[in-house]
């Protein structure tokens, strides 16, 4: 599931990119949009922290992982946050005054916040996820899914339109290994509406 999580978060940031680089001038619409889009992106990313903080980091710290790494793997969230708050900013601006100027701003908060995301993700692929797929089936890992679960209750429907949106095939299929198919079918498609109005847009 990080995994998904990780490739949706790297795809985003080149789509942020892409479309700040051919920002049309002066449109309000197209900032809108990608302010909105940027809106979304923001929260689950913040949301995907605060789960990892609270839910992971226990998990993996009852299964050997030392404490200095999970504080590491915090101290570059906090790296993160700031990259985010700045590029928030950034996004603000350009849906106030969406000039190229603009777009040029936020695609350099954009690439700042690549810089420190791209460290962040390949950190967590080669320290955390060997742990996970070592302990997968143990009972810590599972507990860990359980509360997962039960947190992502909350707007599922748009988190999983969100993963799947642009996924490839072997992406997809991962997915399949931890959701079973038809909540991948049938939950974006019933909740993931605020995705699909608001956000996918943005991306067609
Ligand atoms: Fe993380």
């Amino acid at each position: 599931m990080n995994k998904i999580i990780h490739a949706a978060v790297r795809r985003d940031l080149a789509r942020f990119g892409d479309a700040l680089a051919r920002f049309p001038d002066g449109s309000v619409a197209r900032a809108t949009q990608l302010h909105t889009a940027w809106k979304f992106f923001y929260g689950e990313l913040d949301y995907h922290h605060h789960g990892e903080h609270e839910i992971a980091w226990p998990a993996l710290e009852s299964v050997g992982v030392p404490k200095a790494t999970l504080d590491q793997m915090d101290a570059e969230h906090a790296r993160m946050a700031d990259a985010l708050a700045a590029a928030d900013t950034a996004f603000g601006a350009l849906a106030k005054t969406p000039t190229q100027a603009s777009a040029e701003a936020a695609a350099n908060a954009i690439a700042d916040l690549d810089a420190v995301i791209t460290e962040h993700l390949a950190h967590e692929e080669a320290e955390l996820e060997p742990v996970y797929r070592a302990n997968r089936s143990g009972p810590e890992m599972k507990a860990m899914g359980r509360q997962f679960a039960k947190r992502n209750t909350k707007d599922a429907g748009s988190f999983f339109a969100w993963v799947l949106n642009g996924a490839t095939p072997e992406e997809k299929a991962a997915l399949r290994v931890d959701v079973p198919a038809p909540v991948i079918a049938i939950l974006p498609r019933l909740f993931g509406r605020r995705y699909g109005k608001t956000v996918a847009p943005a991306w067609r």
